[in-house]
């Protein structure tokens, strides 16, 4: 799909993969919405990038609605990249043997699956209203799993279970969206450089990395961002995800 003129919306786009995003979308000429919790960062990259930071929480129909809202009056969105996200390490039962909170369990499903869900249903109402291309193609809806949600570690249930519905619903969701024209498709990354990936222990950082095929290094944001970029481009991914992990398989620990 060419997006030239058309609008983008990012989710997490205040930081690591969903910044990368925004500035690859943006140089190839989309207009560019930025959705994030933290509006410092949110609106210094949407300057950066000549797009318009929208604060927002992806569990918040409302701050969905008003970045749907501003998105569409951008330009035609035809484009939804899910990058907000959170991670949160626990042991179903710790060292002491209590039981996982529960709601830290639900915080991470409610931000990681549900949130992505909110923006992939609230978008696809907007989305689907569109004139569709010569091939019948109205838009493209881009998540980010984890290669933790097929294979996660020991202290990842909370992070591994939302991941995994993520990679669950792709499908499906893309069976749903198809006769409006709809693709939707995850990208399952494996160790990325990102604040996020800082607040892995150095321990576990070492052994994934030692556990990597080759490249022998995290992966960079801007590889992130150029998979989005082929995703958009290639109208026969549907449904799929697609680990970006450099050959990555983890390990228990
Ligand atoms: N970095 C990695 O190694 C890695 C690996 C696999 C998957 N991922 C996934 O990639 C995505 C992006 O992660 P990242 O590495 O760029 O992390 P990051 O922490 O750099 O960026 C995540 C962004 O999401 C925003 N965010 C968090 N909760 C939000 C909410 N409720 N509503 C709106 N925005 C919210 C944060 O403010 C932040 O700007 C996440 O879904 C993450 O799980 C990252």
């Amino acid at each position: 799909m060419d997006i030239r003129g058309a609008t983008a919306l990012i989710t997490g786009a205040a930081s690591g993969l969903g910044q990368a995003t925004a500035h690859a979308l943006a140089g190839v000429g989309a207009n560019v919405v930025l959705l994030d919790t933290d509006t410092q960062n949110g609106h210094q990259i949407a300057k950066q990038v000549g797009g318009e930071f929208t604060p927002g929480d992806v569990r918040n129909p409302h701050d969905l609605a008003r970045s749907v809202q501003v998105a569409a009056a951008a330009g035609p969105l035809r484009v939804v990249v899910n990058c907000a996200g959170v991670g949160d390490g626990g042991r179903i039962l710790d060292r002491e043997g209590s039981p996982h909170d529960l709601a830290r369990f639900e915080r991470v499903i409610g931000i990681n699956l549900t949130g992505t869900f909110n923006v992939l249903r609230l978008s696809a109402a907007t989305i689907a209203k569109l004139p569709a291309n010569g091939d019948g193609e109205r838009g493209v809806i881009i998540n980010t799993a984890s290669i933790a949600g097929i294979e996660g570690q020991v202290g990842q249930v909370a992070y591994a279970a939302s991941k995994g519905g993520v990679i669950g619903l792709t499908l499906a969701a893309a069976r749903d969206l198809g006769s409006h024209g709809i693709r939707v498709v995850t990208i399952a990354p494996g160790v990325f450089a990102t604040s996020m990936a800082d607040l892995m222990p150095q321990a576990t950082r070492d052994t994934q990395t030692s556990n990597l095929a080759f490249p022998h290094r995290p992966g960079q944001p801007a590889e992130f961002a150029a998979l989005v970029l082929a995703v958009i481009a290639n109208p026969y991914l549907n449904g799929e995800t697609i680990r970006l992990d450099a050959g990555l398989r983890m390990t228990r620990r």
